[in-house]
């Protein structure tokens, strides 16, 4: 894959809450692809974070997608509030939904792209028979509920999977991976297979800042995959 076609969509849980309006700007200019909004209810992952009042807050403040991660149960009954809240893509957990191929149209349904996100004990071929209905694949390389935790690096394997799974049918899905994604471990998820990498800490708590952590991310892949 070429490092032009990676997308990054930093993740605003890491972000700075007190000034969160100027930290996505500041991302929007360093070139983030999208936003990333984590969703989480204290029931399906045991942390609450925010909810459809900061999808709005943040819609106002940058003009590149929101890409709205649900980490909740029955997501079925936010599916619209969180489009209407200015969701450009809604994801749910395969694993919060025994109706998964219901909820997916549901969300198409609101124009929004569709995403399933898919827990590290889960195998990828449970998303065989819903491939068709969606526009991504989020493949959690962290225990999803909170930022700064590690990457596990058997998800490669999973990412390959789908890859494969996804090139077979021909189909125009972007996996992406989510959490533990930093300038060490971003070359091996892009070599799996991902091409859309969410990523909180290393860019929102950069030590050197928003900027600095887009830089260090783009030399690594420049170094690797040119
Ligand atoms: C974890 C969330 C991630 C999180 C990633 O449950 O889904 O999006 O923000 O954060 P980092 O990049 O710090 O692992
Ligand atoms: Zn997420």
């Amino acid at each position: 894959m070429h490092y032009d076609d990676i997308k990054i969509a930093p993740s605003i849980l890491a972000a700075d809450f007190t000034k969160l309006g100027d930290e996505v700007t500041q991302a929007q200019d360093a070139g983030a692809d999208m936003i990333h909004i984590d969703v989480m209810d204290g029931r399906f992952v045991p942390n609450i974070t925010m909810g459809p009042l900061v999808v709005e807050a943040v819609k106002r403040a940058v003009t590149i997608p929101l890409d709205v991660h649900l980490m909740i149960v029955e997501p079925e009954k936010y599916i619209q509030t969180f489009a209407d809240a200015g969701a450009d893509s809604i994801t749910v957990h395969i694993e919060a939904c025994p109706h998964l191929h219901r909820v997916l149209w549901q969300i198409r349904e609101t124009g929004c792209n569709v995403g399933v996100a898919i827990n590290p004990h889960t195998p990828p071929e449970t998303l065989a028979e819903i491939l068709n209905l969606v526009d991504i694949i989020n493949v959690m390389t962290v225990n999803p509920g909170f930022g700064g935790q590690s990457f596990i690096q058997r998800m490669t394997s999973k990412i390959a999977t789908l890859r494969a799974m996804v090139s077979k049918e021909q189909l125009d899905i972007d996996i992406e991976v989510d959490g533990g994604i930093n300038d060490k471990t971003i070359s091996s998820a892009v070599q799996s297979g991902a091409n859309l990498m969410v990523v909180g800490s290393s860019i929102f708590g950069h030590p050197k800042g928003i900027q600095a952590g887009f830089d260090d991310l783009h030399k690594t892949l420049q170094n690797e995959l040119e």
